[in-house]
């Protein structure tokens, strides 16, 4: 069975890139057959970090070059979407994935958005296929633990995995990679994260 795992966010410039791609890095990893599809036509995010080097081991594909047939000869399959979306793509989005995750960063603005963004899932009845993820999570502190009880207080399903917030990951995305494979003293504990929440979730 082919795992669909759709990336979506209230606001744009939380990470659902950043993600996107190394989910899909970590589910290759892990010997899985793993499709990454950019349907953020406007900026295409993956499919220019994709163009950036050859240095992803996975396909990524532009959205309108995939046919739908295709999906079932993956294991998972990873849409990078655009953010803000509109009400009525969202509740398509929930029809045909099997998971919705919703990175947030943890600053009050954000949180409110992604706050939001649950509550429109919830009332759709998407909310059992919806996680949160925290990311870009400042590496001292306690904020995201805060705020990760807050939402879960109010029914909201949130990643026990904090994605950190690392250089290497910025590196990543400017080199084409993987941030396992940028040079920086800290690109092993960024892929930890990775790794930790793909098998969160995957
Ligand atoms: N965990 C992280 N640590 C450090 N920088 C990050 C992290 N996640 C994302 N970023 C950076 O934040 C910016 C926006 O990330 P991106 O994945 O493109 O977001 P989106 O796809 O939601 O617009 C990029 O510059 C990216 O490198
Ligand atoms: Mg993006």
């Amino acid at each position: 069975m082919t795992k669909v795992v759709a990336i979506t966010s209230e606001k744009g410039g939380v990470g659902k890139s950043t993600l996107a791609v190394h989910l899909a890095g970590a589910a290759h990893a892990s010997n899985r057959k793993v499709l990454l599809i950019d349907e953020d036509g406007r900026v295409g995010s993956s499919l220019r970090w994709a163009a950036r080097s050859s240095g992803l081991p996975f396909p990524v594909l532009d959205a309108g070059d995939v046919k739908p047939r295709r999906l079932a000869d993956f294991d998972v399959v990873i849409l990078d979407t655009e953010g803000r979306p509109r009400r009525k793509d969202l509740r398509q989005l929930a029809q045909r994935t099997d998971l919705i995750l919703v990175p947030s960063g943890v600053s009050p603005l954000e949180v409110e958005a992604t706050r939001e963004l649950m509550d429109f899932l919830l009332a759709e009845d998407a909310g059992r296929k919806t996680r949160v993820v925290l990311t870009r999570v400042p590496p001292v502190g306690r904020a995201a633990e805060d705020i990760r009880e807050d939402l879960r207080e109010d029914g909201i399903t949130v990643c026990n995995t904090l994605v950190r917030q690392y250089a290497a990951f910025q590196r990543a995305a400017e080199q084409g990679v993987l941030a396992c494979d940028v040079r920086d003293p800290r690109a092993a504990a960024a892929w930890d994260d990775v790794l930790a929440l793909s098998r969160e979730i995957l």
